[in-house]
C-alpha cells in the first residue's frame, strides 16, 4: 500500500456483520498478539480463543453495550476498535475505547487515527463527552492518544502481562470532547 494514496473507511459493524467478521477481525488479534502486543491474550493463546472473544463482541453489539468499528481498505479488514457504552445510571456520560488493534502489515499509515477519531465521533453522537481507556505503557498506542490530545493519567505497574509472560504497565487516559 502506498500511504499517499490510502483510502481508509471506517463503519460501526451490526451483530450481523460483525458475526461475519469473525475471520477477519481473529486475524488481526492473531496478529497483534503475534507481535508483541498485550491486548488481553497470551502467545499460547489459539485462533479458537480469538474467535470466541469475536463472537462475545459480536453478541454484546447485539445488546447495545459496545460498538464494534471496523477499518477497511483494498487490502480488506484491517483495524478495528471498540466504544463500550456505559450501561450504569451514574455514568451516562461516559464510555471506554477498547481493543484498538491494526493489522501490522496496514499499520503507520493513520488507520489507528482514523478509528480514533471514528469512536470519538459516535461517542459524541451518543451523548458521551467522557472517555477513557488504558494501554501498555510502552506501545505505539501511547504515543497515538496524546497525539490525539487524551491526558494521561498514570501509569500502574505490573498491571497485566506481555503475551511472553513478563510484566507490562498500562498507563491511564481520559479525554472530555465538551
Ligand atoms: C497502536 C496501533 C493501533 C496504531 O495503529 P496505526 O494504524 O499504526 O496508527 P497511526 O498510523 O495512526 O499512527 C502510528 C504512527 O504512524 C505515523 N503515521 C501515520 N500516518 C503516516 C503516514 N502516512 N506516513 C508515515 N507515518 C505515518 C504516526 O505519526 C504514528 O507515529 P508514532 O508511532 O511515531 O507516533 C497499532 O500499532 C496496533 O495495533 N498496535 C498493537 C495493538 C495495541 O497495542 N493496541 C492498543 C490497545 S489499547
Amino acid at each position: 500500500m502506498n500511504a499517499t494514496t490510502l483510502t481508509v473507511a471506517v463503519e460501526a459493524l451490526d451483530a450481523e456483520a460483525a458475526t461475519a467478521a469473525i475471520p477477519a477481525l481473529a486475524e488481526i488479534l492473531r496478529d497483534c498478539v503475534a507481535n508483541g502486543a498485550s491486548v488481553g491474550f497470551m502467545n499460547w493463546n489459539t485462533l479458537a480463543d480469538y474467535e470466541r472473544f469475536w463472537r462475545d463482541v459480536a453478541a454484546s453489539v447485539a445488546d447495545g453495550q459496545v460498538i464494534l468499528l471496523a477499518a477497511r481498505t483494498a487490502d480488506g479488514l484491517v483495524g478495528t476498535a471498540q466504544l463500550h457504552l456505559i450501561g450504569k445510571p451514574n455514568q451516562p456520560h461516559r464510555a471506554e475505547i477498547a481493543k484498538v488493534l491494526v493489522h501490522s502489515r496496514a499499520r503507520r499509515q493513520g488507520i489507528g487515527e482514523a478509528l480514533m477519531r471514528a469512536a470519538e465521533a459516535i461517542a459524541r453522537e451518543k451523548g458521551r463527552d467522557l472517555l477513557v481507556l488504558d494501554t501498555d505503557e510502552h506501545g505505539a498506542a501511547r504515543r497515538l492518544y496524546n497525539r490525539l490530545g487524551w491526558t494521561e493519567v498514570g501509569t500502574i505497574p505490573r498491571y497485566a502481562l506481555m503475551p511472553d509472560g513478563a510484566d507490562c504497565g498500562s498507563t491511564f487516559f481520559y479525554k472530555e470532547l465538551r
